[in-house]
C-alpha cells in the first residue's frame, strides 16, 4: 500500500535526504541523465525548505520514499525559472511552478503520476493569485542515441492532463550528464496551463 502525504515548506526537512537520494536515482535514467550529488540536492532544495508555500508530497512504501512530486510560487524560486514568464508578459506572481514527479520504476503504471498533478493543483489553487500551473521538461534530439528504446515521452500525458507545450518559454539550467566530463547548459521547455480567476 502507497501512502502519500504533503509536507509544506520545512515540513520535507527530515525526509530531504531520501528525496534527494530519489532525485539522483531517477534523473540519472534517460532524459534528464543526470549525475548528481546529495551536495547538490540539499541546495536545490533548500529553496523548497525556504518557501512558506512550496508543497511535497511524498510516496512511502513502508517507512521508504519510493515517489515525489513538488511545487512551489515561481516568485520563490531563482530568475533563472522566472526569467522566461517575464520575457512572455506572464507575471511571475500568478504562477506555480512544478518541479518533479518522480517514482521507482516499479511503482509506475499505477496511476500515480495523475494523482501528482492533482494534488500540486490543488495545493497550487490554494494559494491566492495563482491563475498558471508550468513545469518544464528537458529537450532532446528524437534521434538522440542515448535514448532507451523502450523509452516513452510522457508528452501524451502532460497533454491529456490540460498542459500546452510552450517553446516560446524556454530555460537554461546547467548540471553534470552522466556521459559529461563537467556540466553544462540545457534547454528545457515549459508546459502551462492556465485556470480562472478564484
Ligand atoms: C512521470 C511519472 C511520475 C508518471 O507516473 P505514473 O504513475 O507512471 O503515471 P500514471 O500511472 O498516472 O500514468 C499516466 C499516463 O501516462 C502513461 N504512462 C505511464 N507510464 C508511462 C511511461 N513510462 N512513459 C510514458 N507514458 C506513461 C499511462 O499510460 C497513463 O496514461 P493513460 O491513463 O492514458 O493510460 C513516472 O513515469 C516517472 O517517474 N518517470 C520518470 C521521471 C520523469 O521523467 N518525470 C517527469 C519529469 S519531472
Amino acid at each position: 500500500m502507497i501512502r502519500l502525504q504533503n509536507f509544506i515548506g520545512s515540513e520535507m526537512e527530515p525526509h530531504l535526504e531520501a528525496l534527494g537520494g530519489l532525485r539522483i536515482r531517477v534523473f540519472r535514467e534517460y532524459p534528464y541523465l543526470y549525475d548528481g550529488s546529495l551536495e547538490y540536492e540539499r541546495e536545490y532544495l533548500q529553496t523548497y525548505l525556504n518557501s512558506v508555500d512550496s508543497c511535497v508530497v511524498l510516496a512511502f512504501d513502508e517507512d521508504q520514499v519510493v515517489g515525489a512530486t513538488t511545487c512551489i510560487p515561481l516568485s520563490h524560486e531563482g530568475s533563472e525559472f522566472q526569467e522566461p514568464f517575464i520575457r512572455v508578459g506572464i507575471p511571475v506572481g500568478e504562477v506555480c511552478y512544478f518541479g518533479e514527479s518522480i517514482l521507482l520504476p516499479r511503482y509506475r503504471g499505477q496511476g500515480l503520476g495523475k494523482v501528482f498533478f492533482q494534488l500540486r493543483e490543488a495545493h497550487a489553487r490554494s494559494l491566492p493569485g495563482i491563475r498558471t500551473t508550468a513545469f518544464c521538461a528537458v529537450d532532446r534530439l528524437a534521434n538522440d542515441p542515448r535514448r532507451p528504446l523502450d523509452y516513452r515521452p510522457l508528452d501524451g500525458f502532460w497533454t491529456s492532463q490540460g498542459y500546452q507545450r510552450r517553446p516560446d518559454l524556454q530555460a537554461h539550467f546547467v548540471w553534470k550528464e552522466t556521459t559529461e566530463e563537467v556540466p553544462t547548459s540545457k534547454t528545457l521547455t515549459f508546459w502551462i496551463k492556465s485556470w480562472p480567476a478564484l
